[in-house]
């Protein structure tokens, strides 16, 4: 292959790149305060209402069901949020799958981020998929 061409095409590939990573806005990391305190107020009640009967009042779960705490942050660290919203939305409160709305989904997440040391935020956690797509969960120490 013709040397010039060979490097011509490298630039340009690099060109495309730099460009795409312009473009697409960069992912925050739940350790920056990516919800709201009152946020997490509201999820907590949500989570006495719909979640404790089966994973605690203190989220330590039982010898079936899994603890919200600790091991959590191993399961859903370094993935986006999304991906915690889509299961929560599909399927829990176990026995009552699809029955959590977006805002209460969104409250609930910013109540598990902060029982797991993610610090509270000027603004809160966006019932928006896409959004929370471009958020990843950060592996904090649990307090
Ligand atoms: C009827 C009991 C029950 C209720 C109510 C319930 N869960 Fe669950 N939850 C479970 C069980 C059982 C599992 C494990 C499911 C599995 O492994 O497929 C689970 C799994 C989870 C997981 C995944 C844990 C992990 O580390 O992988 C999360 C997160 C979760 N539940 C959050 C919630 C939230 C938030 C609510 C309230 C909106 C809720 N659950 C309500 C029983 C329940």
């Amino acid at each position: 292959m013709n040397a010039r061409l060979a490097l011509l095409g490298a630039m340009l590939a690099l060109v495309a790149a730099g460009g795409r990573a312009a473009t697409e806005s960069p992912a925050a990391g739940t350790a920056q305060g990516v919800y709201s305190a009152a946020q997490a107020d509201a999820g907590a009640q949500v989570y006495a209402g719909r979640c404790a009967v089966c994973h605690g009042a203190d989220l330590s779960g039982t010898w079936e069901i899994p603890a919200l705490r600790g091991r959590f942050v191993g399961n859903w660290g370094r993935t986006p949020l999304a991906k915690l919203y889509d299961y929560l939305g599909h399927a829990m409160p176990q026995f009552a799958p699809g029955t959590l709305e977006p805002p209460d989904n969104v409250a609930v997440i910013a109540f598990l981020l902060r029982e797991n040391g993610a610090p509270a935020g000027g603004r809160p956690l966006p019932a928006d998929r896409a959004a929370l797509e471009r958020i990843v969960l950060d592996p904090v120490t649990p307090h």
